[in-house]
């Protein structure tokens, strides 16, 4: 390809798209010098990726080195022991092993049991926006819903939320390449092992007395299971972690995708049974989530094109859900499109475990937002700095609720 891609600036994370369509088009499978990595933009590539013996999800030590997180020091050898147990870094036999230990305690029948819950806490959420007429829709809903909704499913003592909520923030830094620095790289294993320690604390309380919440639910799990033995802590790690930005964004890139196209919006409020394809349309367009990786294990060939052993390949799942041959009218926000085979959640065996947990949280969060008459941007203009290719959202979005 002759000139040079951007897959790094604030302006690409703003609007990624026209760049996915150009390697979609000219250069499927490409090499990414500045990160020596190759990058795909289609669904075929990306689904032969997932399948193919030869692309591990065994990596936490490279992915983590490559960021620079690791050093000599006690701290690094500590956070990568911590990190190489987690599911999102297993291969079969044994990611098969956890998914099962995972999906015993999170099943749908026990998140519709959590719904009525969920949508108190929305409504308190959303008490100040209602009284004030605006809100910024990041810090005032998004994030507060996202985070309380993992907090009250692993019952993590109220007072302890906000140390959560600047924990799953302070994990992300070093993948925004401009805060990339030794001093957040040190305060990244600062804050991973001191989440573990805590969380190694409140499974040894919750142990002692267990409640109805899932980290009591994997200490269950364990037992009897020699082979699980001390997953919980591990687990419950990565679903708390994993579940907080993701969400914050997907709520936020959804009112924004609606505010952006009124006449969806009001077809939404004329007809709530559109809600489910509002969701599954704004994951889709504007998905939280940009890609997945994996690491070559083994010289292999994808898409015609030869991948060393050792390379990172970086799967734009975001580009594949505007893939023209799979979505008619691809960049056209349509809340009644059916089929909607969006990749937003991933593909195969590492599909999102937490996918029916945001399906739920975005149903009801969109449910109390539409009770509110009029949907309005204002103010300061929002923008993409805290993006990257993981995860991708505007930093906040001030909205306003007009009686009339
Ligand atoms: C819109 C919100 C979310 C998006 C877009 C999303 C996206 C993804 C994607 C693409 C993967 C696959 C990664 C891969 O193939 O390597 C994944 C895995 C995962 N997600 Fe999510 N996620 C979201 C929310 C959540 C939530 C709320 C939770 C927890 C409650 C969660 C927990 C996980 C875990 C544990 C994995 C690893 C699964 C495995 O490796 O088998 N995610 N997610």
């Amino acid at each position: 390809m002759s000139a040079s891609i951007d897959l790094m600036s604030e302006s690409f994370f703003a609007n990624p798209f026209p760049t996915f369509e150009r390697l979609r088009t000219q250069a499927p499978v490409y090499f990414f010098e500045p990160y020596q990595c190759f990058i795909l933009t289609r669904g075929a590539e990306i689904e032969a990726l997932t399948k193919s013996p030869h692309f591990s999800s065994r990596r936490a030590n490279e992915l983590l080195g490559g960021l620079g997180l690791l050093g000599e020091d006690t701290a690094s050898k500590e956070m990568l022991a911590d990190w190489s147990r987690l599911v999102f870094f297993q291969d079969p036999p044994r990611h098969t092993v956890l998914r099962q230990f995972i999906m015993k305690s999170f099943t749908t029948a026990a998140l519709e049991r959590f719904r009525p819950r969920l949508a108190a806490l929305v409504e308190r959420t959303l008490e100040k926006g209602r009284r004030q007429g605006e809100m910024d829709v990041v810090a005032d809903f998004a994030e507060p819903i996202a985070l309380n909704t993992i907090a009250e499913l692993f019952a993590l003592p109220e007072a302890d939320r906000p140390r959560f909520m600047r924990w799953a923030k302070d994990l992300l830094k070093p993948s925004g390449a401009a805060v990339n620095t030794d001093d957040v790289r040190s305060s990244v294993r600062r804050t991973s092992n001191d989440m573990m320690a805590y969380l190694r604390d409140l499974l040894e309380k919750r142990r002692a007395t267990p409640g109805d919440d899932l980290i009591s639910q994997f200490i269950a799990g364990e037992e009897g299971n020699a082979h699980l033995t001390g997953e919980a802590v591990f687990q419950s790690f990565q679903m708390i972690g994993a579940g907080f930005v993701t969400s914050t964004n997907q709520l936020t890139n959804t009112v924004l995708a609606l505010l952006k196209h009124p006449e969806q919006l009001s077809a939404l409020r004329a007809d709530p049974g559109l809600m489910r394809g509002a969701i599954e349309e704004s994951m889709r367009l504007e998905p939280s989530v940009l890609s997945i990786n994996r690491l070559c294990v083994e010289d292999t060939e994808l898409g015609g094109t030869h991948i060393p052993k050792g390379r990172f390949v970086h799967a734009m799942t975001a580009s594949a859900n505007r893939d023209p041959e799979v979505f008619p009218n691809p960049d056209r926000f349509d809340i009644h499109r059916t089929p909607n085979r969006h990749v937003t959640f991933g593909v195969g065996a590492h599909y999102c475990p937490g996918a029916s947990l945001l399906r739920l949280e975005a149903e009801e969060a969109l449910r109390a937002l539409l009770t509110l008459p009029r949907w309005e941007l204002v103010g300061t203009p929002y923008n993409y700095q805290g993006s990257n290719l993981q995860d991708r959202g505007p930093s906040s979005l001030h909205v306003r609720f007009p009686k009339n």
